[in-house]
């Protein structure tokens, strides 16, 4: 059987050439990095986890009418989407102060904001990612203030809906970070969400404990990361269920 041409391989993801024109095959790697890669390690299992959990996030997003790329789960690691021309900005929206926020502001980790906050940032792993503004996606040509609107409603649509399913299951959605990307109907083109949706990208509280569910376990050393994800998961009805693991009984 003929090699799968790889189109492009990132931190967490490899795309390859999809079965149709116009789709993509996206494979979710175990490889976890922080700090613009600077802090790399394979975390056995991330990637099953991030594909089903990503699965489920777009799924539910379309069944509500949010656009986005995921057509079906292949396997495992690997989702078939559209393809789609992204639009280089990373768009966070923040529900409490944390992370970057919180140090370039100086407000306690947790701070409830008066009102979700979007942000953008400029995709390009040389430069970090850097914030900006509106001012310089407009001056640069990044989108259009057309994308723009669209951009800022998804972003919501997806904090409404995501901060929803999370708190039902005592999940506190801090922040979290989607990319969009343009598809092209005929002469018309639009937006649509894209890239993955899984605790990579989000910051996750449990309501009662504070315990991080997401990727700063892993950022911040405070544990195990694949036991996080797990949790996520579980509490989500994503995972298949597994037999419970049975521990050696030790015997004196
Ligand atoms: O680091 P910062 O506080 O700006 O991150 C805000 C949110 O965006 C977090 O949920 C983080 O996981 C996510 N993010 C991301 N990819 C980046 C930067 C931030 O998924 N490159």
């Amino acid at each position: 059987m003929a090699r799968r041409k790889k189109i492009y391989e990132g931190k967490a993801k490899i795309l390859y050439e999809g079965p149709e024109p116009g789709t993509i095959v996206q494979y979710f790697k175990d490889d976890a990095t922080a700090f613009n890669a600077e802090k790399k390690a394979v975390i056995e299992g991330k990637g099953v986890l991030n594909n089903r959990l990503s699965e489920f996030f777009m799924t539910g997003l379309g069944q509500i009418g949010v656009p986005n790329h995921f057509i079906k789960r292949l396997n495992m690691r690997e989702q078939l989407v559209r393809t789609v021309e992204i639009v280089p900005l990373e768009i966070i929206v923040r529900n409490y102060a944390a992370g970057t926020m919180s140090k370039r502001l100086g407000i306690d980790e947790g701070t409830q904001l008066p009102r979700p906050i979007v942000e953008y940032c400029y995709k390009d792993d040389a430069l970090g990612d850097p914030l900006v503004t509106e001012e310089h996606i407009a001056a640069f040509g990044w989108a259009s203030q057309q994308d723009m609107d669209d951009i800022l409603s998804l972003a919501l649509r997806v904090n409404d809906f995501l901060s929803g399913v999370m708190l039902a299951v005592g999940i506190r959605l801090v922040d979290f970070k989607i990319e969009v990307g343009r598809v092209f109907d005929g002469d018309f083109q639009r937006l649509i969400v894209a890239d993955e949706i899984s605790p990579d990208s989000c910051r996750l509280w449990d309501m009662e404990t504070g315990q991080k569910l997401d990727k700063d376990v892993f950022r911040r050393d405070l544990g195990d990361l694949k036991d996080a994800y797990t949790e996520v998961a579980r509490r989500l009805g994503v995972m298949p269920k597994t037999a419970p693991v049975t521990k050696p009984t030790l015997i004196n």
